[in-house]
Formats: structure tokens, sequence, C-alpha cells
């Protein structure tokens, strides 16, 4: 296994070019099981999730291939294939997004059989508003020996919300958007998530011939078609991998311009960046973060967008650690998403965690330390506060980093880190 070892206290400054989203790109991968004829998708990062994708699509008869250009290329043909509805356990344990395969399954071939995937470190994430919304297009769903088992003779259009405790589900619109692009008749999502990578999938899906409209609202009506074809796409580019850049740079003072960046897809981090005291000046697809020492405390709620991205409440706590004055993040999302808050308090963090609230005082400085990476974007907090911290930083558990970050480590040394992988 190995571990990311960080020397503390360099300044970064350079340019840095951000991936495709990984979120968009998983379930647009999915939906290409309804799509007739080959897809060549661009801006795919090449990271261990989309590795995993691949898998579960080849073993259920995708031909997947990279192209010179660096795009991906994925045939499903109609008609083939048919008998072959199952995403195994040993698959679906590695990356809950693969559950986005449920609704092109059940669609496309009537049947899907997906292993039920369990609770993570970052809180419960049930899926019953997903099946809620498959249901209710009419299929028939059971849980058996720990698989999602549905079928549907005809799923026809109709009227869903999916609601749920925390507002509404991503995963799940993506679902139940792609269950319904090929059902008889007309569907409407309400209380639809309208994240931009739910709206990427929109777009993808409008471009292969699916009648999708009210994309960016929580309304979303899909008018049922009969076939989808194989198209050119290129994936958005990555929010939350822009806004770790951002924070690289902000908490370590230094100035770094991102290239491939969708401001208007983060505009609440950029605000709230802005309100810390970070200077950030956009130009085209280009966006530079400038940074002085002259930070306030903040208080900050994630909620679905276009509120501040749980995604990136680990990458703000961690800044907040190095902001003297209190700060309060209240976890909107998933209220037990703190498992970070553990290993910053072993680099010196002053962190209260009451669920769904933490308290942070910030500190003169982070010292480094052993850390273990509980979660993706718990991981992507501990490597910023790495970088900040005075002495040596080793974070082990890295696996969970390489699901998301496209040679994280390589980039922040290009910026000037000291920042070097290690087999422990
Ligand atoms: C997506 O997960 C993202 N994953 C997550 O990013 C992200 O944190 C999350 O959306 C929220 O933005 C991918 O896109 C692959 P949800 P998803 O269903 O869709 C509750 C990362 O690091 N809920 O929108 O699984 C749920 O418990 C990952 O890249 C139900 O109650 O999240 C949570 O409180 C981590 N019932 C809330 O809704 C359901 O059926 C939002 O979850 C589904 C969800």
């Amino acid at each position: 296994m190995d571990k990311i070892v960080i020397e503390g206290g360099r300044r970064l400054e350079g340019k840095v070019r951000i991936n495709g989203a990984k979120n968009a790109a998983l379930p647009i991968m999915a939906a290409c099981l309804l799509l007739h004829g080959p897809s060549r998708i661009k801006g795919i990062p090449d990271i261990v999730d989309i590795r995993t994708q691949i898998r579960i699509l080849e073993n259920l008869g995708g031909e997947i291939r990279y192209l010179e250009d660096g795009s991906l290329e994925i045939i499903f043909r109609d008609g083939e294939n048919k008998e072959k509805v199952t995403a195994p356990y040993d698959l679906v344990r590695k990356m809950r997004a693969s559950v986005c395969v449920l609704g092109p399954l059940l669609s496309k071939r009537g049947n899907a059989k997906v292993s039920y995937p369990g609770g993570c470190v970052i809180g419960q994430r049930p899926i019953d508003l997903h099946l809620k919304g498959l249901s209710a297009l009419g299929s028939s769903i059971e849980t058996k020996e720990g698989y999602v088992i549905a079928s549907a003779n005809k799923l026809r259009g109709t009227r869903i919300s999916l609601k749920g405790q925390y507002g509404t589900t991503v995963l799940g619109t993506c679902n139940v958007m792609t269950a319904a692009v090929l059902a008889e008749g007309t569907t409407i999502i309400d209380d639809a998530a309208c994240e931009p990578e739910v709206q990427d999938l929109a777009h993808f899906l409008n471009k292969a011939g699916a009648k999708i409209s009210g994309i960016g609202s929580n309304a979303l009506t899909i008018e049922g078609v009969k076939e989808l074809h194989g198209i050119d796409y290129e994936i958005i580019p990555d929010r939350i991998e822009a806004g770790t850049f951002m924070i690289a740079g902000a908490i370590t003072r230094g100035e770094i311009t991102l290239e491939n960046v969708r401001e208007d897809h983060l505009a609440a981090t950029i605000e709230k960046l802005r309100e810390i005291g970070v200077e950030i000046t956009t130009n085209g697809n280009y966006t530079t973060v400038k940074s002085n020492n002259d930070y306030q405390p903040a208080n900050i709620t994630t909620m679905p967008y276009p509120g501040l991205p749980t995604d990136m409440q680990a990458q703000f706590m961690a800044l907040l650690c190095t902001v003297s004055g209190k700060s309060v993040i209240t976890e909107g999302i998933f209220p037990d998403r703190f498992i970070h808050s553990a290993e910053l308090r072993r680099m010196g963090a002053d962190i209260q965690v009451d669920v769904p609230y933490a308290t942070i005082n910030g500190t003169p400085f982070l010292s480094g330390a052993h850390v273990m990476v509980s979660d993706l974007r718990a991981g992507a907090g501990l490597v910023l506060a790495g970088l900040v911290a005075k002495g040596t930083t080793h974070i082990h558990r890295i696996y969970h980093l390489d699901r998301g970050y496209e040679q994280l480590e390589k980039r922040l040394s290009q910026l000037g880190a000291n920042i070097t992988r290690v087999q422990e």
C-alpha cells in the first residue's frame, strides 16, 4: 500500500489543468447502456473509479477502449447481451456510483441485478429514493441475498417526487432519468437534483436523442423516445477537483491559475472563499486564486446545488483550521461526514463535533503527523492540511484519493509542493 509524505510549508504557485468531472463521467458511462452504437467521451479522468466502472460495463457486454485523442469509446449494441444484467458485489463494494447502472439496465434489458451498496464512512447512504422512482415507473423490485433485483416488462411515464430527509438525491435522479428516457409516455421528476453532473447527464442523453426539459431546475420533464444513438461528447470540468486546487492555493498562501474551470458551477465555493479573504479572478475558463495572510473565519453550510457542496466540506475545514477565530460548519447532506476532523486534530487542529455541526477554532499552525484517509474528500482535506503543516505529514490509505483525483501528488508537486508517494 502506498502513502503520501508531505513536507509542509511551501507556497504553491503556477498553473494546473482541471480534469473532466468524475461524478458526471460515471453516470454518463452507465447511460451508454441505453445507446445503440459507439459513443466517444472526452475528458474522462484516469482514476480508479473510472476503471471500476469500465469493468462493470464490460461485464455487461460493453466494448470499451481508449482512443488516441484520449477519449473513451463505449459501444453497446441493441439486442445483444440481453442476459447480462448483473453488477456483482466485488465491483459495487468498491464504488457506490456503480448503482447508476440500475436505471439503464432496467430500461434497456428489462431486468437488473445490482449488489446493494451498503453504508459507508460518510453516512448511511440508502437507495430507497432510487427504488421508489423506479417502482413508480412500473418496475417490480425485491432485495435478495444482498442484491436489488428489478424487472419490468414495460416502463411507463409517471410523476415522481425524489424528496428525502436531506433533500433530493443526485444518483437517484440519474437512475430515474435514465430509466425514463425510453419509457412510454411522459415522466415528471419533482424535487430532482440539479447538480451540474446531473445536468451533464441530461445534456448527454438529449444529444443522443432523448427529450428532457427543465435541465438545471428541480423539475425534470422527460418525454419517452423509442431509441437513442451513440454520440461524441465532452464531460464538464470537475468542480470539486477545481475547488480542491483553489484551496491548495489559498491554504499555502500561494497563487495558482486553474485551467478548464466552469466558474458558474463553482459560484458557492468562490463566494465562500472570497468571504474568507481569498482573491479570485476569472478570465474565460481560467481562474486565478491569490492569497494574503488576512483571512477571516467563516460559517459554512453544505447544501444541494447551487449551495456549497458537501464534497468541499473537508477541504474548507482544513483551510479554516488555519484561520484564527471561530468557524462553524453545518453538514446539511451527510450529517456524520466528519471523520477527517479526528485526523486533523492529530495535526493540532481545534475542532469540536456535535453532529451535524463542527466548530473550529483556528490555530496558529498545524503540525505534521501520521493520519489516515477515511474517504475521498476527507483525504483531500488531509493533503491540504499537510501542505501547510510544520514538519512531515504521512497520509495513509491513499487508495481513497486514487479513486477520485488523477495524479494528485504529481500535480501538487509541479506547483511547488514537497510531496511524494512512498510504498509502505
Ligand atoms: C453523489 O452521491 C456523489 N457521488 C457524492 O460524491 C456527493 O457527496 C453526493 O452526491 C451529494 O452531493 C457521485 O455522484 C458518484 P445523494 P449520491 O443520493 O448520489 C440521502 C464523492 O466524493 N438519500 O445525493 O449517492 C443520502 O443519505 C462522492 O465524489 C436518501 O435518503 O448522494 C444523503 O443524505 C461522495 N435516500 C442525501 O440523500 C436515497 O435513496 C444525498 O445523497 C438516496 C440518498
